[in-house]
């Protein structure tokens, strides 16, 4: 939820700054550093963006060549520049950036605030500060201290200190939150997402589960809260910087939109071995898919792929829903889908079903996420680092991993023909194709957003596979552009919600040529006599369902369990251009962040 970055590197003021640029969309309420200088902690922090906080930093060039920095989206207590972090303990000799949710903060506080302790802000985090202080003046070591601070915790946490006590160490810390290290000959550094490091090294350890990480100069050194030392797994990131800058695009959303043929393709390269791995996992199995938001749209397109593909059900399940849905698991696999691999609902959903023995196949963007550690099995999306809040090229491979998945298990288990597999595999590798002549149409969704974006609501309606561009295009749009927009399945319209239908209501339609054309023709129709101003789309040449339509956007005709694919791309770029004609910034939603680390 929030953005921590640290360094111990030359002019590291800088770095920090660039590092949190990097980070924004994990949080952007407020933002704030801590730099030692003289062995002072230099602290500055305020609400509001990045950008304004640069444009006001009075530092007076003060040179700093350590210091950790932070970006919010806030939990416990309002935006403001005291709940800014980093948070320092009453000496001022200790300053702490913090990543998560603490759950145990509020007795600890109480007990600290009878000891004398004052606390200047309403967060959870801070307590990290006074805990570290409070066992520092009863007699431990800083790091002695660090270590009994983690024990006694409970919750999520990632989180970067310094103190004027050890002026040439951060010392990090990590328990379900993301934090990942870097080294080179630039310096080392720590960072919530890989993204923010790649200026300086490719070269880059995921922090393991429960240890503490002591960065010094050209040095990383690993051990448990025990003091047990530990060996820390550097990986070559195959990413470019160019994948997480805008690259002259004017926001990353779109970038990311026009990537979708890269990501595609690269997706569709994954070693068959992690496929096969997967498979295992799903013979005589019962099996549930889980994930949040997007990622739970890619569920249903499972379970109905599974149904059409495989003849097997396959329940779809809310993460946050899971625990309260299910109870038991006998000889079941849940497929977990999160992009970021960091989703609370979605691990939550993960360790419960662990618990009750289901096997865990993990489908995420990002390698050494917490979803990588917890899953039996896992199969990793190529869409490269994903910044725009709004998910699209990852939503996209997700949908690309699960057909894999399914067409491969499908010809194993003789539920598919080799010939059938075949024809359907060689229609798969033409995505990648497909999708660049649709990007190339962009104009004409320009336009059409323009038309439309004054409009107040809007329905996505759709039916069968197609329901899940419905959902997928309608939190698109509300989510960016802050239309209120639902998605529904279109049969189900006239159960309730086509009351609110009057003269000029916006009606997306999902209406490829497949087996639910004739009925959506119908549903159109009845949108229509009440007045609804209709915005299909509709496989090339649909002369039909182009008469009876206000505006249209045409895909090529394909397998119509790959129209969600095709169909995805209009509604993002439609969502896309209605907050920029709305003077939005689509990269930054209100109240949003890329990874919903709370429950
Ligand atoms: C998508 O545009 C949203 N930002 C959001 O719904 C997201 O898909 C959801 O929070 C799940 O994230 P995850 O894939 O990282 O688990």
């Amino acid at each position: 939820m929030c953005g921590i970055f640290g360094c111990i590197s030359e002019e590291a003021l800088e770095k920090i700054l660039d590092g949190l640029k990097r980070l924004e969309y994990r949080g952007y309420d407020s933002v704030g550093i801590a730099i030692i200088n003289n062995n002072e902690i230099i602290i500055r922090k305020n609400k509001g963006k990045l950008n304004e906080f640069i444009e006001n930093l009075d530092l007076n060039n003060i040179k700093s060549n350590i210091g950790i920095g932070h970006t919010r989206w806030a939990t416990h207590g309002a935006p403001s520049k005291e709940n800014a972090h980093p948070h320092t303990d009453c000496s001022g000799r200790i300053a702490i950036v913090h990543n998560g949710v603490l759950e145990n903060f509020l007795q600890l506080r109480e007990e600290l605030i009878k000891k004398g302790h004052k606390f200047s802000s309403k967060t959870d985090s801070e307590i990290i500060a006074h805990l570290i202080e409070d066992f520092v003046n009863s007699g431990l070591s800083f790091k002695e201290a660090i270590k009994n601070t983690f024990k006694i915790l409970k919750g999520s946490i990632a989180c970067a200190i310094i103190s004027t006590m050890e002026p040439n160490k951060i010392i990090c810390y990590r328990r379900e939150s993301p934090l990942v290290i870097g080294i080179s000959n630039k310096g080392v550094f720590c960072a919530s997402d890989i993204p923010a490091l790649l200026p300086y090294t490719k070269n880059i350890a995921v922090v393991p589960e429960d240890k503490i990480v002591i960065l010094e100069e050209n040095k990383v050194h690993a051990e448990d809260l025990n003091g047990e030392i530990c060996k820390l797994e550097y990986n070559e990131i195959p990413w470019n910087l160019e994948l997480a800058e805008k690259s002259g695009y004017p926001h990353f959303m779109i970038k990311e939109i026009f990537e979708q043929p890269r990501a595609i393709s690269d997706t569709l390269k994954i070693p068959l071995i992690y496929i096969d791995r997967a498979i295992e996992y799903l013979e005589n199995k019962k099996v549930y898919l889980t994930g949040s938001g997007t990622s739970y749209h890619a569920c249903l397109f499972g379970s109905y792929l599974a149904s059409h593909l495989l003849s097997m059900d396959m329940r779809p399940i809310i993460s946050s829903e899971f625990i309260e849905t299910l109870s038991l698991f006998d000889n079941s696999t849940v497929i977990a889908i999160s992009q970021s691999g960091e989703t609370a609902d979605t691990l939550n959903a993960i360790r419960y079903a662990k618990s009750k023995g289901a096997k865990i196949i993990g489908i995420t963007n990002t390698l050494g996420s917490s979803i990588t550690n917890l899953s039996d099995v896992y199969i990793c999306t190529q869409s490269g680092p994903e910044i725009g809040v709004a998910a699209t090229k990852t939503f996209l491979t997700q949908l690309i991993s699960i057909i894999l998945l399914f067409l491969r298990f499908g010809l194993k288990k003789g539920k598919i023909n080799e010939i059938d597999y075949n024809k359907l595999i060689d229609e798969v590798n033409n995505i990648p194709k497909i999708t660049e002549e649709i990007l190339k149409k962009s104009d004409k969704i320009r336009d059409i957003a323009l038309k439309y974006s004054l409009k107040q609501n809007a329905y996505f309606l759709a039916r069968g596979i197609n329901l899940v561009t419905a959902l997928e295009g309608a939190l698109k749009l509300k989510e960016i552009s802050y239309i209120h927009a639902e998605g529904y399945p279109a049969g189900e319209s006239k159960h309730g919600p086509i009351s609110l239908i009057e003269p000029g209501f916006l009606c997306v339609f999902i209406a490829p040529r497949d087996n639910t054309r004739e009925k959506i023709i119908g549903n159109i129709m009845e949108m229509k006599a009440r007045g609804a101003e209709i915005f299909s789309i509709i496989t090339e040449g649909d002369e039909e369902i182009k008469e009876i339509s206000d505006e249209y956007f045409e895909v090529p005709f394909v397998n119509y369990i790959l129209y969600p694919i095709l169909c995805t791309i209009p509604l993002q770029l439609f969502a896309y251009y209605t907050a920029v004609f709305k003077g939005l910034d689509p990269d930054r939603p209100r109240n949003l962040a890329k990874s919903v680390t709370v429950p």
